[in-house]
This record gives structure tokens, C-alpha cells and sequence, in this order.
């Protein structure tokens, strides 16, 4: 493959994600706005690919890139592109807290990804890029899905129809869909949010979920919020994952109280996510779910977005900031 090196170096911010968006596990994700990771990809004179720096929420991370999602990203895409791959050294900031929910795993992956392919004249399209940024959430979690990585790349919502063959399909994102994220301060890995899963399901439980999958679809094509609202209800993954979110159902209550027209759990957890048909009702949304974690003893974050409808993108290497237009409301 023909790789044509510009610059040497490139900075690439990808976004948070919202996975399975409450029914769909591993299927459907979306990305949002305003918040990410951020790696910088540096031609080196040494070979290999080496984690020169980790800034962030990056303190428990390795900086051995057999171990970092983003690095075992790189690795994969360079085995794959050349059979002497450039040296490459990766400055990986996270912005993402780890074991939050908002794919902060994914993000970094797809961000090392995109800057490495940039630096290198990009031979890959993104959507090739796909399978690269899925060997990171395979080393961080065990199983390389792609609803994280995906929508990342890609921007919006985006449907994993099959994983294997691999076959990604971008949805319609609604007018007016305001995002309140809400990140309780416990951690949850997504490999143990996997391993409480149950082997099987009743077949009542798989018939309503597969109505709320195909209402949440129909709702992006109608561009009707409330329709996608009531399809995130969730029967399968949400009563086993809840019991990891100490006050998930009273806070989920508290949402809907307060005018969002859905909640639910955002990838693994323990982050939920809740959906509102305007900026303000978003913004009492977080209000009065920060409040319920906090009679429950948990303290909790909030971040008020939209969706994010163009992926990754390049940032200016002096600011760490990411040069998209992506606003809230
Ligand atoms: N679909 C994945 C899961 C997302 O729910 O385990 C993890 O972020």
C-alpha cells in the first residue's frame, strides 16, 4: 500500500460514545460532543511503536503498547500497511475518565488510529480503520465490539448490523436531541459490566427488545425523539448491570421526572445517559439526577451535549483542542 508522509507529527481528538444506547447491545452507538482523547502521533527515528507520554485521567495506565488500546490499534494497522512500518511515538492524553461507560478505551484506540494513518497520508479509509481501532477494545476488554469504535470513527449513530463479516451502517441523527451524560465517581471495568451477563434470555425478554432495537431504528429515520426515547428501555443487559449502580432506577426516575423523554445505562456503565427535547430540560435532567445519585452517598458528574456528528477530528498541536464544530444547541 502507497503511504505518503506529510507532516511528522498529527494530533487526532475523538470523541466519547454512548454504546448499545440503552436495548441494542453491541449494535447501535452514538458519538458526542465536547468531550475525548486526544493522541499525537510522532514520526520517530527508533523503530516500533512507543508511548512517549500519558497525561489525563492516565494515571493507571500502562505505557507498554502491547497493553494500551491505542497503541495495540497502531500496532495492528502497521502490521497490516507495511512489513517496515515507520517508528512511530504516541503522546495519548485522556480526556475520558477510565471505566466510565463513555468509551474512553475506544476513543483512545480510534484517535491513535486516525493521527498514525494521517501521518502517514491516509491509505485507509475510515470505515477501514474500523477492525484497527476494534483490536484496542479486544486488549481492553476482552471482546472487540465495535459500538464504541465505530461511532467514534464515523460520527452519529451508527449500527453494527454483524461483526463478523464486518458490516457498519450510518443512521440519521434527529434535530433537537440534547444529551445529558451523568458520571457516577465509581469506576466499573467493562470486562466485569460483561462477566455479571447472563448465557441466556427468555424468549419474551429477546421479542421486546427486538421491538424496542427496531422502534429506536425507526425513531432516527422519523426524527421522533420521543418514539427513540421509549425504545431504550432496555430488558436484557439493564436488570443485571443496574445492580453495579448503586440508586440506577431512582435516578433513572429522576430524569424522566424532570422532562427526559428516555434514560439509560451508557455502554457499560456506570455513566447514564438521558435524552432531552431542549438544552434547559437537558441541563434540569443532570440537576436532578446528580442530586438522586447523591442521596444515595454517590457523588457524580454532568456534561450537557449533542450529538457528535463527524468523528474524530485533526486539533492544532499547540491548543489540545479540537478544531470541529460541534456545539451545544
Ligand atoms: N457494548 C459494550 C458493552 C460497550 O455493553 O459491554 C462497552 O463500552
Amino acid at each position: 500500500m502507497e503511504m505518503t508522509q506529510k507532516k511528522k507529527a498529527i494530533s487526532i481528538h475523538a470523541p466519547a460514545t454512548v454504546a448499545n444506547v440503552g436495548c441494542a447491545f453491541d449494535t447501535i452507538g452514538f458519538a458526542v460532543c465536547g468531550i475525548g482523547d486526544t493522541v499525537t502521533a510522532t514520526l520517530a527515528d527508533t523503530n516500533g511503536v512507543s508511548i512517549r507520554s500519558l497525561s489525563g485521567n492516565a494515571t493507571e495506565l500502562s505505557s507498554d503498547p502491547l497493553q494500551n488500546t491505542a497503541s495495540v490499534a497502531v500496532l495492528s494497522m502497521l502490521n497490516d500497511l507495511s512489513e517496515t512500518p515507520p517508528g512511530i511515538a504516541l503522546d495519548i492524553h485522556k480526556g475520558l475518565p477510565i471505566g466510565s461507560g463513555l468509551g474512553s478505551s475506544s476513543a483512545s484506540a480510534v484517535a491513535g488510529v486516525v493521527a498514525v494513518n494521517e501521518l502517514l497520508g491516509s491509505p485507509l479509509t475510515r470505515r477501514e480503520l474500523i477492525p484497527y481501532a476494534m483490536e484496542g477494545e479486544r486488549i481492553a476488554c476482552g471482546v472487540a465490539h465495535a459500538d464504541n469504535v465505530a461511532p467514534a470513527l464515523l460520527g452519529g449513530f451508527v449500527l453494527i448490523r454483524s461483526t463478523t463479516p464486518l458490516e457498519i451502517l450510518q443512521l440519521p441523527t434527529p434535530d433537537s436531541m440534547y444529551i445529558t451524560l451523568v458520571t457516577p465517581h465509581i469506576e466499573l471495568r467493562t470486562v466485569d459490566a460483561r462477566r455479571v451477563l447472563r448465557g441466556s434470555t427468555p424468549l419474551s425478554s429477546v421479542t421486546k427488545q427486538l421491538g424496542n432495537v427496531a422502534g429506536l431504528v425507526s425513531g432516527l429515520f422519523l426524527n421522533d425523539i420521543k418514539l427513540i426515547g421509549r425504545s431504550l428501555e432496555d430488558v436484557i443487559i439493564e436488570p443485571e448491570r443496574s445492580k453495579l449502580i448503586p440508586g440506577f432506577y431512582s435516578v433513572r426516575k429522576a430524569a424522566l421526572d424532570a422532562g427526559a423523554v428516555g434514560c439509560a445505562i451508557s455502554g457499560s456503565g456506570p455513566s447514564l445517559f438521558a435524552i432531552s427535547t431542549s438544552k434547559p430540560i437537558a441541563s434540569s435532567v443532570g440537576d436532578a439526577m446528580v442530586e438522586m445519585f447523591a442521596t444515595h452517598g454517590i457523588r457524580s458528574g454532568t456534561t450537557i451535549t449533542s450529538v457528535n456528528t463527524m468523528g474524530a477530528s485533526e486539533v492544532e498541536l499547540e491548543h489540545n483542542s479540537s478544531t470541529q464544530e460541534c456545539t451545544v444547541g
